[in-house]
């Protein structure tokens, strides 16, 4: 595991950026896993700016999305599908054939996540994966439980999650209380991984992760554990409260 720890969310995202940019350099068609939710904003924003000042090229590049609120359609401002348009892709030259996201809107969902997890497959895999972490240790929408799945799946959000991500929505009963999210394995498969942390928000969640020795299925990032290709970037704020520093 290979661990940066910058000085705030702007240098963080700074970071994810260039590696991010690096990556597509040496690879014109590389394979994204990419994630919503706040912390990734700015490193999507830094990926903008050098697509338009630095002919950072997203033409060929793929990207799968690791997870769908389930029931919203794409054109719904709080969909993923939305999110992403706005926040990164509307604004790059990626082709929209390229571009991977759950529908909220499937309705054979065992076939439907087999066949996202297929789609994969048949690009050769993700050659990295994007995470941003759920206070309660959350990647994708796998949630804390004594099992976890394996492939992409339709699941139930809990608590901890509907509260935490209804500051998105007008009130918690606006959010759906399911998500189509890449399983566990989906997420394990990706040949790199990088998980971004910031604000004192994640502090206690990263300092459980990178404390504690051990991997737990109540802590789904602690999975990430045993990958052996994980860059976790963090900022000083989500950094508070690890030791042996
Ligand atoms: C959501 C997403 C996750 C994301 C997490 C953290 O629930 N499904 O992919 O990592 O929230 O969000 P934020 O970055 O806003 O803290």
């Amino acid at each position: 595991m290979q661990l940066f720890i910058e000085k705030d969310y702007s240098a963080m995202s700074k970071k994810a950026a260039q590696i991010f940019a690096e990556k597509i350099r040496q690879k014109s068609d590389l394979v994204l896993g990419l994630a919503t939710g706040s912390t990734p904003i700015g490193t999507y924003k830094e990926l903008i700016r050098m697509n338009r000042e630095e002919n950072l090229d997203f033409s060929k590049v793929v990207t799968f999305n690791l997870d769908e609120y389930y029931g919203l359609t794409p054109d719904n401002p709080q969909s993923y599908n939305y999110f992403m348009f706005e926040n990164l892709f509307n604004h790059v030259n990626i082709q929209k054939e390229n571009v991977h996201i759950p529908d909220g809107r499937a309705s054979d969902i065992e076939n439907y996540c087999k066949e996202y997890d297929n789609q994969i497959e048949k690009y050769g895999g993700i050659d990295l994966q994007l995470l941003g972490i759920g206070v309660n240790g959350h990647i994708g929408f796998n949630e804390p439980a004594e099992e976890l799945i394996v492939g992409t799946h339709l699941t139930d959000l809990t608590e901890d999650t509907i509260k935490a991500n209804s500051r998105f929505f007008d009130s918690a009963d606006q959010v759906p209380t399911k998500a189509i999210t890449m399983g566990i394995g989906s997420i394990m498969k990706a040949k790199k991984i990088m998980l971004l942390a910031s604000g004192k928000g994640k502090a206690e969640i990263m300092a459980k992760l990178l404390n504690n020795n051990l991997v737990t299925t109540t802590n789904p990032a602690s999975l990430l554990m045993l990958h052996q290709d994980v860059t976790i970037i963090m900022d000083e704020e989500a950094a508070s409260q690890l030791k042996n520093l």
